[in-house]
């Protein structure tokens, strides 16, 4: 894709400069900034919070980034679209909150050799602690997952497969859909880390049938930590809370409900503000939610709606 330098303020200011992190992080265009400062200067105030008008306002605006975020990759249902800080602390999500409710001693957990320590740590920590195996498929001599040493790694013991959509280090896209049937065939939740795939590839994320699907707004030219967790409903509504401090999560929320013997329409708030539906709850305390409105917004421009 070819970006005119005139729509990133910082590129404008220094011309001599040839920026090429993108992958770790990319620059910010002056249609986000000018959204930021717009948030900040007309809408700001905490979401689902309060009663008044400009926190119904502020609560309107997160929920209309959820649904522009959820069309922009391919995600019908929004509600299942949960702002985290980055890839990161959504991978991290789904191996504690998770995790730690479904993975135990004797399982097997199996991701790649292609994996960004973001998608490594939190699997490798979570083997340690329940005393789960982690079984980890090589790559090929040019940089692909090996599918037959997978299809052999994948078995009944295995409760979970992660792996990247497209590679950090090789660029390698790799065959989604194909693995999470792998995984499936043996019952095994699927985990992929969309970090560099989000803002490359045109995506369908209810097409892969994935379980679990994360990415990094900051990557595709929105603010500075905000993140997205797509989560199969299900599994969502059976999670316990994450992070364990502050406001209850959805999970918690949830939970509570079904012990209460209610639907599962239930797991949902309709915000009595607003009158829209959304996952029960944010991460626990104040998200970082302006980012969030301000990535909605860098997409509504970038992809031209
Ligand atoms: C493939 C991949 N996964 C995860 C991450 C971590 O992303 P974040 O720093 O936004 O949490 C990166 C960052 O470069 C990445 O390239």
């Amino acid at each position: 894709m070819i970006v005119d330098r005139a729509d990133f303020p910082l590129l404008a200011a220094n011309p001599e400069l040839h920026y090429l992190d993108s992958a770790a992080t990319s620059q910010k265009p002056g249609v986000v900034l000018d959204a930021m400062m717009h948030y900040y200067t007309h809408d700001n105030a905490n979401p689902h919070r309060g009663a008044y008008a400009l926190s119904a306002r502020a609560t309107e605006r997160y929920h209309q980034a959820r649904e522009r975020v959820a069309a922009f990759v391919g995600v019908r249902d929004a509600s299942r679209l949960i702002f985290t800080r980055g890839t990161t602390e959504s991978l991290n999500l789904v191996a504690t909150a998770w995790g730690r409710t479904n993975v135990g001693a004797g399982d097997e957990i199996v991701i790649t050799g292609l994996e960004h320590h973001a998608n490594f740590v939190p699997w490798q920590q979570l083997a340690t602690e329940v005393g789960a195996a982690l079984r980890i498929c090589r790559v090929t001599p040019d940089g692909r997952i090996d599918l037959d040493q997978m299809a052999s790694l994948v078995g009944s013991r295995t409760k979970v497969v992660a792996f990247s959509h497209v590679s950090n280090a090789l660029g390698t896209i790799n065959p989604v859909a194909e693995l999470c049937a792998m995984a499936r065939r043996v019952g095994a939740v699927t985990v992929c880390d969309g970090a560099q795939a989000a803002p490359h590839l045109p995506l369908d994320v209810d097409g892969l049938d994935v379980d679990f699907y994360a990415f990094s707004g900051h990557k595709m030219l929105g603010p500075m930590g905000c993140g997205v967790l797509v989560g199969r409903r299900a599994l969502l509504e059976a999670m316990p809370p994450y992070p364990r401090r502050g406001r209850r999560t959805w999970a918690t929320r949830s939970v509570s409900r079904r012990r209460a013997n209610t639907s599962v329409e239930s797991g949902w708030r309709r915000c009595a503000s607003t009158n829209r539906r959304s996952p029960r709850s944010p991460p626990a305390g104040c998200a970082p939610f302006p980012t969030f409105v301000c990535t909605g917004r860098r997409r509504r421009n970038a992809a031209g709606w």
